[in-house]
């Protein structure tokens, strides 16, 4: 895999001044946002699977559609939300009050407007306080997780930035791979990428998903100094697109699945990573 161009006016903005995503630098330490270069690589599937799964541990959870004017957590899972983040862009409501539960899978979410032009764009200044709310919201959970859009445009960046953990999601494909590489590339020049960990989704084997992970490892230890670390992999699953279809989590429809199973594993290694996160952040206090 070769260096990567960057393809958009954001994605330049990101490259040239090492300036941070926003100037002021807030974080959650419970706060993980899944982000992927390429779209459509499983990243809101995932997101849903990895909060229903940190839920069946007894862990409080919520679930939060970052991908700002096209939102699809609600269609995966069947909703019909009645308030959403619209009504808090508009002012009518506060964050706290758009969270709904759900019920199905033990934890609670805050859905997205697919479609609306004024949350794909909003000003910075919006953003800002999108961001804060969502860290103050935050408080209230063991785990919030942030299905992003793809790509790494300044909405991806600020939340990614605020996340203790970004997880990356890539696929073999080789456009996901450089993608996914150049994800990390500007998202180290926007001062994000300190905590990005790799998943690679759609692997064919065990085997097939350590190699896709090392291709982009060499990537970036050679182009970039940094070795993001592989936090899993879930393996191709038929059951997946079939569950999506019903419009129900694999956890309920399919939970033997290969690849809930392998999300499981993942809100292991996610749930230890927390809380290691908040001893050492109690030490130091
Ligand atoms: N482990 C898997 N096995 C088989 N198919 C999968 C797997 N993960 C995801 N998919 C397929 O990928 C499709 C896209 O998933 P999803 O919508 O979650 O991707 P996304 O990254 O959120 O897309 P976008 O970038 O558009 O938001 C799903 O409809 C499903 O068919
Ligand atoms: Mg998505």
């Amino acid at each position: 895999m070769s260096d990567a161009n960057p393809k958009n006016e954001e994605t330049k903005n990101a490259m040239d001044g090492s300036k941070p995503a926003h100037p002021t630098y807030r974080q959650g330490k419970n706060v993980i946002a899944v982000a992927s270069g390429k779209g459509g690589v499983g990243k809101t599937w995932f997101s849903i699977t990895l909060s229903h799964a940190l839920a069946r541990q007894g862990k409080k959870v919520l679930l939060f559609d970052g991908d700002l004017g096209l939102a699809n957590i609600d269609v995966q899972l069947g909703l019909m939300p009645k308030r959403d983040l619209n009504d808090v862009i508009r002012g009518r409501l506060g964050l706290d009050k758009v969270i709904q539960r759900f019920e199905g899978g033990g934890f609670d979410i805050i859905a997205g407007r697919s479609g609306q032009a004024s949350l794909s764009a909003l000003p910075s200044q919006r953003l800002t306080m999108l961001r804060d709310q969502i860290l103050d919201v935050a408080n209230q959970y063991d785990v919030v997780i942030l299905d992003l859009g793809a790509g790494v445009d300044r909405t991806v960046r600020m939340l990614s930035a605020c996340a203790a953990r970004t997880l990356l999601v890539t696929t073999d494909e080789p456009t996901s791979l450089t993608d996914g590489y150049a994800f990390i590339k500007l998202g180290s020049a926007a001062g994000m990428s300190k905590n990005v960990g790799i998943v690679v989704n759609q692997a064919t084997s065990q085997t097939e998903g350590e190699k896709t992970y090392k291709t982009l490892l060499k990537a970036c230890e050679n182009f970039l100094r940094l070795t993001p670390p592989l936090i899993g992999m879930v393996r191709h699953d038929r059951k997946v697109k079939e569950t999506i279809r019903h419009q129900k989590p694999i956890l309920i429809r399919s939970p033997d699945a290969d690849a809930a199973m392998d999300v499981e594993k993942i809100a292991d290694i996610i749930a230890s990573d927390l809380s290691k996160r908040r001893k050492k952040a109690a030490q130091s206090a």
